[in-house]
C-alpha cells in the first residue's frame, strides 16, 4: 500500500443477486486528504464503491482496509466514514440544527457541545442564519449546504458524495463545486465523489477514477487523463476526441508516426510497446489539436466540410477526411469573418508539437 494510503478496496467484487456484476475486482488506494472521484456513465458501479466503503454493502468477495486494518466485516456506523446521499435524506420536519445534529443524538453527544459543532458545521457551509428554519422552507442549494454540514459534523476520516450536485441547476451547481472542493481544503478530510458529469470532475478532482462495467479502466489527475486518456472508453468518454484508425509508420526519437489515411499524426511513445511497421492503432486526437487551412500544404490531408457549428471563441468543423472517415475540429473564428462553409474542402494537420494518445481498446 502507498505510505499514505487511507482506504484500500483489495480485489472487490461485488454480485448481485440473479447474477448481476456490480464491481468486479476493483483495487483501489485512496490517499489521505485526497479529493477522489468516481466517474462513469449509469451503472458502472459507482454507486456500488460507495456503498462498500461505507458498509452499507459486504462485497462478494475482497477486502476493504482502513490504514492497513481490515473493515470488512464493520457496521456503517462503527467506520469513521459519512455519506452524503444523492437525495439528501433530510427529515423535512425537523430544523436544520436538529438534522446536522442527528448524527450527534446517536452518538449520545448533546447540549452545548452538540450546539457548538452544529454551529461550526453550519458555519462552514455558510449557513450559520439557518440554525432554526425547516428544511421544507429552504431552496435545493441550502439544502444540499445542509446535508454536507451533517455529513462533516461527525468529522468522519472519509466522506462519501454520491452524486451530491445532481439535483441543482447548471449555475448553482459550479458554484457549488468551487465550495466543495474549498470545503474539502480547508478540512483536510478525504473526499471520495461520484459523479457522471465529466467537466464536474474534471474540475474539482485531485484524482479521477474512470470506471465501466464494474471495472476500472483509468485512475489519474484530470490533466493527465484528458491529455493521456489510456483506453478507447476513457478517450470517448472525457471531452471530445477523434479516434482515428492509422497505420503506424516510424519512430522518431520519442514520437512515434503514424497515418490515418494521408493525415500524418505523432504519438507519444510513453506506452510500454512498440508497433511493428504497418501495424494498425487507434490514434485519439483533440478537436483543438487540428488545424483547418485553406490551402494544402506539408502534412496536410483535405477533407470536406459537412457542418459548421458554432461555439462561441470557436467554431467546430465537421468534416470526412478521403476514406469517409468522420473527423471534428475547432477552429478558432477569423477575424475577417471569412469561415468555411459545408461543401469547402479543408486541408488538415495536426498541430505542431501536438502529441495524440495512442489507445488500447
Ligand atoms: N441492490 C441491487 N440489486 C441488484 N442489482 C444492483 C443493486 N445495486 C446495484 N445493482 C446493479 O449493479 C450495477 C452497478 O450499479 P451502481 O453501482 O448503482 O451503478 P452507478 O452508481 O455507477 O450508476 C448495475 O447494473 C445495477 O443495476
Ligand atoms: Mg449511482
Amino acid at each position: 500500500m502507498a505510505p499514505d494510503a487511507l482506504v484500500r478496496l483489495q480485489k472487490v467484487s461485488k454480485v448481485f443477486p440473479g447474477g448481476i456484476v456490480g464491481l468486479d475486482a476493483v483495487d483501489l488506494d485512496i490517499a489521505a486528504g485526497e479529493f477522489l472521484t468516481l466517474l462513469g456513465p449509469s451503472g458502472c458501479g459507482k454507486t456500488t464503491s460507495l456503498r462498500v466503503i461505507a458498509g452499507f454493502e459486504s462485497p462478494s468477495s475482497g477486502n476493504v482496509l482502513l490504514e492497513d486494518r481490515d473493515i470488512t466485516g464493520l457496521r456503517p456506523f462503527d467506520r469513521p466514514v459519512n455519506t452524503v446521499f444523492q437525495d439528501y435524506a433530510l427529515f423535512p420536519h425537523m430544523d436544520v440544527a436538529a438534522n446536522v445534529g442527528f448524527g450527534l443524538s446517536l452518538r449520545k453527544i448533546s447540549g452545548a457541545e452538540q450546539a457548538k459543532r452544529v454551529g461550526d458545521a453550519l458555519d462552514m457551509v455558510g449557513l450559520a442564519d439557518k440554525l432554526r428554519a425547516r428544511v421544507s422552507e429552504l431552496s435545493g442549494g441550502q439544502r444540499q449546504r445542509v446535508a454536507l454540514a451533517r455529513a462533516i459534523v461527525c468529522e468522519p476520516r472519509v466522506l462519501l458524495l454520491d452524486e451530491p450536485l445532481s439535483a441543482l441547476d447548471a449555475h448553482l451547481r459550479e458554484q457549488m463545486q468551487v465550495e466543495l472542493k474549498r470545503l474539502q481544503s480547508r478540512l483536510g478530510t478525504t473526499f471520495v465523489m461520484v459523479t457522471h458529469d465529466q467537466t464536474e470532475a474534471l474540475s474539482i478532482s485531485d484524482r479521477i477514477v474512470v470506471m465501466n462495467k464494474g471495472r476500472i479502466e483509468q485512475i489519474a489527475p484530470p490533466a493527465t487523463l484528458y491529455d493521456r486518456p489510456a483506453t478507447r472508453f476513457v478517450a470517448s468518454f472525457i471531452g471530445t476526441m477523434n479516434l482515428l484508425e492509422s497505420r503506424f509508420l516510424g519512430r522518431d526519437g520519442e514520437r512515434l508516426r503514424f497515418a490515418a489515411g494521408d493525415l500524418p499524426l505523432e504519438a507519444a511513445s510513453d506506452s510500454s510497446e512498440t508497433p511493428a511497421a504497418g501495424d494498425t492503432r487507434t490514434i485519439g486526437v483533440r478537436p483543438e489539436d487540428l488545424l483547418a487551412a485553406a490551402e494544402a500544404g506539408e502534412g496536410t490531408a483535405s477533407a470536406r466540410i459537412s457542418g459548421v457549428v458554432f461555439h462561441g471563441r470557436t467554431l467546430r468543423l465537421h468534416a470526412e477526411l478521403g476514406q469517409g472517415t468522420a473527423i471534428v475540429i475547432d477552429a478558432p473564428r477569423r477575424a475577417d469573418g471569412s469561415q468555411f462553409s459545408v461543401g469547402d474542402v479543408a486541408h488538415v494537420s495536426l498541430r505542431r508539437g501536438a502529441t495524440c494518445p495512442m489507445l488500447s481498446s
